[in-house]
């Protein structure tokens, strides 16, 4: 069991963001990786069609055999929150680990998310926060443009655009007092620069990615099913879309350049 890989998906390159963090963390740990690309963004889609895309998207990683599987996603955990995780394999999404974090974070109980349409429409992380403690005042934004500007590799925090499509967006944090700020997307570290010179130095982002690792690991360890090699993991990537756009923007996330494996797979033909 403990050599089994660890299953990670998204609707694109944003999960390399946890990714990223997983191989910091755990090193030695088998990955597979799945980005939906062909189907990306799911932030704008209903209810209904990311439930129906994430079902096939776990329905892949257990065809892979994994120990766990991550939805490193927040829209997806967002919708998924909402149903019973009865995947029979262990399963996180990104929600717990974030909101947990940024309420270690905040010190004046003021917190606000960023997140895909579909994430904010559905107040998953207002809602976890405020049963967490609900002392806490969230503000919510959505930012349908980031996704697309990210997936196209436009990230450079002193491009025109990204700092332009950045201020459109936070505009609405202005006078709130937030100290915190949850990046409630998993591609939106990859911005988090250009995010961080417009909230203000003194917000504290909370990342999803790095969150998510810690709480893999923990959960991992809980279990006693952390890799027992002493090799470094083999990492396997599959989109639905070209490979060839893949690789060259995902070593722009991982901030490598290696020669990926990427496969392309038929994702309709895993059941929902
Ligand atoms: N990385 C996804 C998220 O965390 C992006 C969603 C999308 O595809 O719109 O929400």
């Amino acid at each position: 069991m403990y050599n089994k890989p660890i299953g990670i998906f998204d609707s694109g390159l944003g999960g390399l963001t946890a990714l990223k963090e997983i191989v910091k963390l755990m090193p030695n740990e088998n990955i597979v990786y799945f980005g939906d690309t062909s189907r990306v963004p799911y932030g704008s889609k209903s209810r209904e069609t990311i439930l129906n895309y994430s079902m096939q998207d776990i329905s892949f990683l257990k065809s892979m055999n994994v120990k766990i599987i991550v939805a490193a996603c927040g829209t997806v955990s967002s919708m998924l929150n909402e149903i019973s995780n009865n995947y029979n394999t262990l399963f996180t999404g990104v929600l717990e680990p974030t909101c947990q974090a940024a309420l270690r974070a905040s010190d004046n109980h003021k917190i606000g998310v960023i997140g895909t349409t579909a994430t904010i429409k559905s107040n998953s992380y207002k809602k976890l926060i405020n049963k967490l403690d609900s002392s806490y005042t969230v503000y919510q934004v959505d930012c349908p443009l980031f996704v697309p500007m990210i997936e196209y590799g436009i990230i450079n925090s002193d491009d025109v655009l990204v700092k332009e499509t950045v201020k459109r967006h936070l505009h609405s944090f202005i006078n709130t007092g937030i100290d915190t700020l949850i990046l409630g997307c998993t591609h939106y570290p990859i911005i988090s620069e250009a995010i961080q010179n417009e909230i203000g130095q003194n917000v504290k982002l909370i990342d999803s990615g790095k969150e998510t690792a810690r709480f893999v690991y923990n959960l991992l360890k809980d279990n006693n099913i952390l890799s027992h090699k002493s090799e470094i993991g083999q990492k396997h990537f599959f989109v639905s879309d070209s490979t060839e756009n893949f690789s060259r923007i995902a070593n722009i996330f991982l901030g490598e350049n290696f020669k990926l494996d990427v496969k392309k797979i038929d994702i309709n033909q895993y059941s929902i």
